[in-house]
């Protein structure tokens, strides 16, 4: 059976999926590639004492998104509307459906209420905020909440329906991937679709992704359905530990007790690179042997991808760069720009480089280092052209400083405050 435009589907008893297939986006929030389109989820719940939705649809599928709804359901008997995440592609029918169904309770999460305000501007704002436990009834089933921030935005959460095992699971096991059969052993080979999302929404928050298959695990979980993409109801714990797998990382278990720092470099003459050799030795140095790993790489072989899992699951990193017409060279900004898709917070940062002219690329460095909430202990080492054995030495103790840092050796800094003042 396929999804049809003009026609709800159900999923479940009483629970029918009332959204929309997109199969012509190539692009979702302009940098995620969706090849097959995608689906834009929502779904209607009757109750003995009224009808859930949960979830709307970008506003340009809203006509659709209406029509379905009214193939199950009056607008009189919207009792509740369930907002698992307000990004617009979500949320976009929201305002004619609050004006068609004024009587709704709107339920979303307690991050949610500054984001519902964007979306309406109305200061006078109905809504009743949600966390882990709260449950709200309609009449003979309840639904339940289950708080999941960050999975993709902080607003996030996921609605249980326990007499149906089933989780409504907003972006969480979603994915783009657009096809009418709409549930997952029907449609087409969706494996890509799925581990692609993963890495460009969830992958930035897989300890948040952690937290939240703590609270699944704890559900008898039939049947998934997402907010995007197919309908898990073929083996639903698949998925669940599809995500596991993902959100463990392998290279912590792969060195585990070992602090890791990677030095990156480029060089056009050579100074760089020595100078990237001795930031590597000095880190070598420092600490006990087995307790750090200190890895070198030249960013001329101009492919980034390999190294974003890599930074991931590194404690530090290293950005050594020559100046050229007044920045850092090309494949340093392109690696720093690939690095959204990993939590970067708490690791630590520094960066050093050779110079003809004016010698800025170290500093940039640093600038977008703690831009990525990197911290960035140990000022930088510039060398006018050849490093000379000063300057070498300033990187190896840059790299030195760096080890300690990692591995709790560095003495605490004082900060005079008169010196502030
Ligand atoms: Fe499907 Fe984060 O929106």
């Amino acid at each position: 059976m396929s999804a049809r435009a003009d026609h709800a589907t159900e999923i479940a008893p009483g629970v029918h999926w009332i959204g929309a297939l997109d199969p012509d986006l190539r692009s979702f929030d302009i940098i995620v590639k969706t090849a097959n389109g995608t689906t834009y989820n929502a779904y209607a719940v009757r109750g003995s004492e009224g009808v859930a939705i949960i979830d709307t649809v970008k506003a340009c599928f809203a006509d659709e998104f209406f029509c379905k709804l009214e193939s199950v359901a009056r607008y009189d008997e919207i009792r509740v509307i369930v907002l698992n995440h307000l990004e617009p592609d979500h949320t976009g029918a929201l305002p004619e459906l609050l004006r068609r169904a004024p009587q709704a309770c709107i339920y979303i999460s307690t991050r949610a209420k500054q984001m519902l305000k964007g979306l309406l501007h109305g200061d006078s704002l109905d809504f009743t905020p949600v966390t882990t436990g709260d449950t709200v009834s309609l009449g003979d089933r309840e639904l339940s909440f289950l708080h999941t921030p960050f999975l993709h935005w902080p607003d996030t959460q996921c609605t249980w329906l326990a007499d149906a095992g089933l989780l409504f699971s907003g972006d969480i096991f979603g994915c783009h991937f657009c096809d009418s059969r709409l549930f997952n052993d029907a449609v087409g080979d969706f494996r890509f679709s799925f581990d692609y999302y993963y890495a460009h929404l969830m992958r930035p928050f897989r300890e948040r992704v952690l937290q939240a298959l703590e609270l699944i695990d704890a559900l008898p979980v039939s049947l998934i359905a997402p907010a995007h993409g197919p309908v898990l109801r073929d083996r639903p714990q698949h998925y669940v530990r599809r995500y596991r797998d993902l959100s463990i990382s392998t290279l912590k278990n792969e060195a585990s007790g070992v602090k890791t720092l990677l030095v990156f470099y480029l060089s056009a003459y050579g100074n760089t690179r020595t100078m990237a050799e001795a930031v590597a030795a000095g880190a070598e140095e420092a600490g006990e042997p087995g307790s750090i790993r200190v890895s070198l790489f030249d960013l001329e072989v101009g492919e980034v991808a390999p190294f974003v899992d890599l930074i991931e699951e590194a404690d530090g990193l290293v950005f050594g760069s020559p100046t050229i017409n007044g920045d850092a060279v090309k494949p340093v900004w392109d690696l720093l720009s690939s690095l959204t898709a990993v939590g970067l917070r708490g690791k630590l940062g520094a960066a050093f480089g050779s110079f003809g002219w004016s010698g800025e690329a170290v500093a940039m460095i640093e600038d977008r280092l703690r831009g990525l909430k990197l911290r960035v202990p140990l000022k930088g080492v510039r060398a006018k052209l050849i490093p000379t054995e000063t300057e070498l030495e300033a990187c190896r103790a840059l790299g030195h400083g760096l080890a300690q840092h990692l591995t709790g050796q560095a003495e605490e800094q004082i900060i005079d405050m008169a010196a502030l003042a």
